[in-house]
């Protein structure tokens, strides 16, 4: 009659020719003892059930390929975010109320109260607008700033258009189109009026804030927003 001694060893699975598996964390080695008490061997096959990850081939290069791999997913992944993100950010930075500051030829914030008392109504001034854009402060004839201001750049190849005070439009020198004294387009090539700006006043300050709603001298939406 045999026998078999299990003798404990390793983490593995083994087992012998006649079929006998040691279980897990118990054996290597298996004797079997006949009758007459002495020790046969036996050829065992053992296979490794886990590895420890500090024995793991190439462990450092599979850790590398794995953060290459997640970086190359993560870059993407936050530049569609970045985007979809700022969609739902409120528009406009650089002023106190998220406008833009109106900036004059000397580059200095412009004061409305002293704005006013060196433009009189009919006024169209240049200043720095929304982007750094040229953009027209316009004194009504109430002699007060007007609450919109009208984006200097031609709609047709986009030369600064200059205002001509004697006509009351403002005239193109590239190719001839004409805005009237609120920018609407009146005379091609330029396909589309002067875009607009909201010019608010903000702690004696002119600001500049996008305009997003109907352009009230056409009566559609805006083509710049
Ligand atoms: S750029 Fe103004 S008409 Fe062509």
């Amino acid at each position: 009659m045999s026998s078999f001694t299990i003798s404990p060893a390793t983490s593995q699975i083994c087992s012998g020719k006649n079929g006998v598996f040691a279980p897990l964390s118990q054996s290597a080695v298996i004797k079997s003892t006949k009758g007459g008490g002495s020790s046969v061997g036996m050829k065992v096959k053992c296979m490794a059930s886990s590895i420890p990850a500090d024995r793991v081939p190439d462990m450092d290069k599979r850790n590398t390929m794995n953060l290459l791999l997640l970086g190359a997913l993560a870059l993407p992944g936050t530049a569609m975010l970045v985007p979809y993100a700022t969609f739902f950010a409120p528009p406009g930075s650089g002023g106190g109320g998220g406008g833009t500051n109106a900036k004059d030829a000397l580059g200095n914030d412009v004061i409305a109260e002293e704005w006013l008392k060196t433009h009189g109504p009919g006024d169209r001034t240049l200043t720095q607008g929304l982007k750094g854009d040229p953009t027209y402060l316009v004194v009504e004839s109430d002699k007060t700033l007007a609450t919109y201001g009208i984006n200097a750049v031609c709609t047709h190849l986009g030369c600064v258009v200059p205002w001509n005070k004697a006509e009351n439009k403002f005239m193109c020198p590239c190719h001839g189109s004409q805005y009237n004294n609120q920018g609407k387009v009146v005379r091609g090539p330029a396909p589309l009026s002067l875009a607009l700006a909201h010019a608010d006043i903000d702690d004696g300050k002119v600001v500049f804030v996008p305009w997003v709603e109907t352009d009230f001298r056409t009566g559609e939406n805006p083509w710049w927003s």
